[in-house]
């Protein structure tokens, strides 16, 4: 009710807002990387495994790409990631020496948990579950756990669900790297003071709501949008395709910014707006050249650059910085700027945001 949602006009707005909150209460009490923040004989297992097989649907899915990126770049374990609904009907090759993960906001997915029976029926015991309901079937489902504290989240379209997964999933990079002998003790301290400053970081972005609200009023009189992005930000753009279709209606596509030439670039005209995520990292320049083809075609760029990255706005080019520059960490900031982006589009659209169209929170049958 109306009492619930104190200054906010919907709960997705109300969930973007509470993300500090989220994040702050998930990491809560991590003093130190261990195993057993993932539960007793999590040691056992994580020693035991050299593979990880992700398994998701939606919103969780695209953590799980983005854990992919951490995971094989700083634990050095291969990561495949895929679609619960694709997984449990395709013939695969099972490794006994998998660490299954599934990712659910809601634990009740029937896709997902269907997948998780279909991998141990492969013969894979090794099962750990990022989560945020504990009194769900996938964490009794599960040997391992990691509890998201998100808290409910009533807005269909999934927001602090998302970054809390993505912070749960930087804690198991961190775990598996420790435990392959990648994380040295002057590292951890590092990564750990970035997770426990990630709260004021994303209240920043927050922040920059009245610039992506004149954004999203251009947004809305389009019908179509593209969001790029590289790297750990390619995950990224395909959740803020994502949210923007979910809630708005626009149709949206989310490609790797360096496959635009493969296809998309067809499609880039004066009436096409392209977001680009683009935080100073290794992959800038590449980007900023993938920019200038979108430029040539006439089509408006709208850049989420940060403080470090060298782009100014200029004719056809928008760009709004983050206050911080985020490394690794950079899609937990990134996200919460197109979830604002979403969300106002979807305001000036006048949707039904909490509850968009055909959709429904938690899909419990397939
Ligand atoms: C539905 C929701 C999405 C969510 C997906 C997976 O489609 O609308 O927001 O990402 O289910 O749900 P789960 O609870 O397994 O994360």
């Amino acid at each position: 009710g109306a009492a619930e949602l104190g200054p906010y006009r919907h709960f997705m707005q109300k969930e973007i807002f509470e993300q500090p909150r989220a994040i702050g209460d998930t990491l809560e009490g991590v003093t130190g990387i261990m195993p057993e923040l993932f539960g007793d004989g999590a040691y056992q297992v994580f020693k035991q495994i050299d593979r990880v097989l992700i398994l998701a649907c939606g919103t969780s899915y695209y953590a799980g790409l983005t854990a992919k990126y951490w995971i094989e770049s700083v634990a050095q374990v291969p990561v495949s990631v895929e679609i619960a609904s694709e997984y449990r009907y395709r013939v695969s090759v099972p490794d006994p020496r998998t660490l299954v993960v599934t990712i659910s906001q809601s634990g009740e997915t029937a896709d997902t948990l269907a997948a998780l029976k279909h991998a141990r029926s492969l013969g894979m015991h090794h099962t750990l579950t990022i989560c945020n309901v504990a009194t769900s079937a996938m964490v009794r489902e599960c040997s391992l756990a990691y509890i998201t504290r998100a808290g409910v989240e009533v807005g269909v379209a999934s927001t602090k669900a998302f970054t809390t997964q993505l912070a749960a999933l930087f804690l198991l990079t961190l775990t598996l790297a420790q435990v392959n002998g990648r994380l040295d003790d002057a590292q951890e301290a590092i990564y750990l003071k970035q997770m426990r400053h990630l709260p004021v970081a994303l209240s920043a972005v927050l922040a920059l709501e009245p610039q992506i609200i004149a954004w999203a009023e251009e947004f809305a009189r389009k019908e179509n949008a593209l969001f790029l992005g590289r790297g750990i930000h390619y995950p990224i753009a395909l959740e803020g395709a994502l949210k923007l279709k979910e809630i708005s209606y626009i149709h949206a596509e989310a490609y790797p910014a360096g496959e635009l030439k493969h296809g998309p670039l067809a499609l880039v005209t004066e009436e096409m707006p392209v977001v680009t995520i683009a935080p100073n990292d290794a992959l800038l320049e590449k980007l900023k050249s993938n920019m200038q083809e979108v430029r040539a075609r006439g089509g408006e760029l709208y850049v989420f650059a940060d403080v470090d990255s060298r782009i100014t706005s200029s004719d056809g080019v928008h760009v709004i910085r983050l206050p911080e520059h985020y490394g690794l960490l950079s899609p937990i900031l990134h996200v919460a700027a197109l979830q604002l982006l979403a969300y106002h589009t979807a305001l000036a659209r006048g949707t039904d945001v909490d509850k968009p169209r055909n959709l429904a929170k938690s899909v419990t049958v397939e």
